[in-house]
Order: C-alpha cells, then sequence, then structure tokens
C-alpha cells in the first residue's frame, strides 16, 4: 500500500529550518547584513578581529573589548607538537582540507575543556580555533612542499600574522587590506550547507569541535566553498582573456556548471561580490598582472548575456588568493579562518535555544517482505 507523496523540499529549498540573529540575506536588494550591519560597509569600515567579535557577542566591539579579543586570541595560536606531529604524518598530495578537519578533530580530542558544552567552555574552545587554524593551515601547507612550520608571531595581528605564517614576511598594507576584506566576506551567511552542518550535529548535544570539524567536510564540496578553487583552475586552464569566449560555449554544448556562479538565495547577483571583485581589481594593480581579472571579466559578462547567472563571492576571491601569492589548494581552508567565526556564532545560537534537527524522508523502497532463508537467495 504506497502512502500519498507528502510536499517535498528536495534541497530544503525555500525552507524557513529555524530563526537567526547572526545575519540576513535579503536577495530582493542582494544585501547581506552581519547583526544588523550591512558587510560592504563593515570591509570599509571595521577589520576581521571586529566583526569576528560582533558575529559572537551581537555587538561592534569598543577598545577595550577588541584589545582582551585579540590579546586572547594571539595568545592561542600555536599548536601542540602533537598535532604539529600529527600534520607532519598527513601524505603530502592529501588536499589540506582533509588535513584541517583532521587538525580540527585532534584540537577537539586534546582539548581541556572537550566535554564541556556549557555556553562559556563552548566560546573559549571558539576562540582556540579561530587562533589555531590559521597555524594549522599555513604548517600544512608548508609541510605540503617540504619546508617547515613557522611559529606564529603575538605582535602580529591576525590578517598580518596569517602572511608571516605562510611566506615568513608581511606584505604591504594593500594586500593586507584585500585579505582582511575576503575574511570578512567569507565571515558568514545564514544557513549555508555547512552552517547548517554545524548547526545539525551542535542539535545532539555534541561539542563545537565536532559541529567544526563537520562544518569543514561540507565546506570542501565545490558546489559550496571549494568553488573558490575551482574557480582558479577554471581561470588558469582558460591561460587568456581571448580564449574565455570560446571555452565558456564548450561549457555551454555539455550544459557544465561554471564554477563561480549561481546561488541558491540570491538570483540577482551576490551582494558580496562588488566588493570583492574591487579588492581583486586593486591586487591585480599590486601584482601588476591583470590577466585573471580581464578573463574574468569576459567570462562574467558572457555569462550573463547568454544565460543570465551572475557570479557570487568565489569568483574573484579565487583570482585575489592567487594574486596574494597562495598556492590554490588553500584557497579553501582559507576560507575555513574566516568561516569559523560565522559557524561558532550559528553553534553558539543552535545550543542556545535548541531542538534536535530530525527532518522525516518519505520511503519510496520496496514493500516491507519476509526476510527469505539462505538457501532461497
Ligand atoms: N553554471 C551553469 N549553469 C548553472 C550554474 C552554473 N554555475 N548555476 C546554476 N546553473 C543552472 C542550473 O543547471 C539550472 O539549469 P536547469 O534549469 O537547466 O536545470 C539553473 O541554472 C537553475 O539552477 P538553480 O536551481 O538556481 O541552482 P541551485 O540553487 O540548485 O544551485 C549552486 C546553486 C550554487 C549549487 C549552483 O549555482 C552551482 O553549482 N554553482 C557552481 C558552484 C559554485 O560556484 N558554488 C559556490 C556557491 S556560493
Amino acid at each position: 500500500m504506497s502512502e500519498a507523496t507528502p510536499t517535498l523540499y528536495k534541497g530544503l529549498v525555500g525552507v524557513y529550518a529555524d530563526v537567526s540573529s547572526v545575519s540576513k540575506v535579503m536577495p530582493e536588494t542582494n544585501s547581506l547584513t552581519y547583526r544588523g550591519y550591512a558587510v560592504q560597509d563593515l570591509c570599509e569600515e571595521s577589520n576581521f578581529e571586529e566583526v569576528a567579535y560582533l558575529l559572537w557577542h551581537g555587538e561592534l566591539p569598543n577598545a577595550g573589548q577588541l584589545a582582551a579579543f585579540q590579546a586572547e586570541e594571539r595568545a592561542n595560536r600555536a599548536l601542540s607538537p602533537a598535532l604539529l606531529r600529527v600534520l607532519r604524518e598527513i601524505p603530502r598530495n592529501a588536499h589540506p582540507m582533509d588535513a584541517i578537519r583532521t587538525a580540527v578533530s585532534f584540537m577537539g580530542a586534546e582539548d581541556p575543556e572537550a566535554a564541556d558544552v556549557s555556553d562559556a567552555a563552548q566560546r573559549r574552545k571558539a576562540m582556540r580555533l579561530l587562533a589555531k587554524l590559521p597555524t594549522a593551515v599555513a604548517a600544512t601547507n608548508r609541510l605540503s612542499k617540504g619546508k617547515e612550520p613557522i611559529e606564529p608571531d603575538p605582535s602580529l595581528p591576525f590578517c598580518e600574522n596569517f602572511f608571516h605564517l605562510v611566506f615568513g614576511k608581511v606584505p604591504q598594507p594593500e594586500v593586507i587590506k584585500s585579505f582582511d576584506v575576503s575574511m570578512i566576506l567569507y565571515a558568514e551567511h545564514t544557513f549555508n550547507a555547512s552552517t547548517f552542518t554545524a548547526r545539525t550535529v551542535t542539535s545532539t548535544g555534541a561539542d563545537i569541535h565536532g559541529a567544526i570539524a563537520a562544518g569543514i567536510a561540507a565546506l570542501k564540496g565545490p558546489l559550496h566553498g571549494g568553488a573558490n578553487e575551482a574557480v582558479m583552475h577554471m581561470l588558469t586552464e582558460i591561460g587568456s582573456p581571448e580564449a574565455a569566449e570560446d571555452w565558456l560555449e564548450g561549457k555551454f554544448d555539455h550544459k557544465a556548471l561554471v564554477m563561480g556562479f549561481g546561488h541558491r538565495v540570491y538570483k540577482n547577483g551576490d551582494s558580496r561580490v562588488p566588493t570583492m571583485t574591487k579588492y581583486a581589481e586593486k591586487m591585480a594593480e599590486v601584482v601588476g598582472d591583470r590577466r585573471w581579472m580581464e578573463t574574468s571579466r569576459v567570462l562574467a559578462a558572457k555569462m550573463m548575456r547568454v544565460k543570465k547567472i551572475h557570479p557570487n563571492l568565489d569568483f574573484p576571491a579565487g583570482p585575489a588568493y592567487y594574486l596574494m601569492g597562495f598556492d590554490i589548494p588553500m584557497f579553501t581552508p582559507i576560507f575555513v579562518c574566516s568561516r569559523i567565526t560565522g559557524w561558532a556564532a550559528h553553534v553558539f545560537e543552535q545550543a542556545a535555544d535548541n531542538r534536535l534537527i530530525r527532518p522525516l524522508s518519505h520511503y519510496t523502497g520496496v514493500e516491507q517482505r519476509p526476510v527469505p532463508p539462505m538457501s532461497a537467495r
């Protein structure tokens, strides 16, 4: 006896799964706010550390609150010798997202407050993750190239320290600003796949390291965070602005996805793209290499003309990171270093007013039947 098909929301399209006061996407006006502040204003008027504080506390910090937040972050950057040994054991050709997911699991296992899921302990653990993730991402990258990890420098702000950890030096302020803007733009985006994953794990009463490891696993996919790497692979494959139109025609012929375009919620443009494009253009100026941004421009114009599909944040972020000198497999791990702020804000919010996340499935398999004896199979 088959039951009537209930209304299905495949991909949970259009489903409101809970309330949230962390951020708001307004697709009708292509806008995004964090705790009520327009993200493009935060990019111009604040920095990533202030935005991290805002996401976790609901308000921008005053000078004293920011200083305390920065001091705590700077004091927690070092990895344990045991974790460094684990990172050394990870195969050099492994994707760094797998290494970072492993690092977060290990950090959870060795965290002194591992089993404490009180709000205060979860917040302290989130701070430790925010502080240690860049160290782990940079160490993974250096070890994959046969180089030794660099010790974090507690005298440097968050973004400067990240360049120090990867390259052993801090670049000019324009580069830091472009990176900082990318970190603000990647920090938070309502109930995307990885955030919803982190909330689902939290809804079971599990700890924040588990939620963040699961979020990292979800972010790796090319339909989600992995798109920033895919965009740069695409641009290097195309090679030059002159080749872009023909390359795209080939994709249209095969009805292939073009990475860095389209979005589940924004159908008329991603609110974050103009700001990130502006700073990717600045990077092209600083480096003196306009090839990737020109190629991007040709692709975006033709995608709009033919498919009416807009680029998403990964489209300008990919070339921006490449121009900053980062290896392509680092792009999604950098996204992790930023999104830990949004994920953690949602973990706190979910835990504060929790109900186990457990949807239903409509069964379409075979009808109930008897188990046949082995001789009859
Ligand atoms: N390239 C080519 N076609 C695309 C496309 C893209 N990047 N994004 C969407 N489309 C097409 C779909 O194939 C679909 O075509 P159809 O109606 O002929 O089947 C149509 O546009 C509508 O797609 P939609 O339902 O709006 O997509 P979605 O909401 O299920 O998926 C994404 C959203 C992000 C998964 C999808 O746009 C995508 O895969 N983009 C590329 C990966 C990417 O950049 N991800 C980062 C997201 S921030």
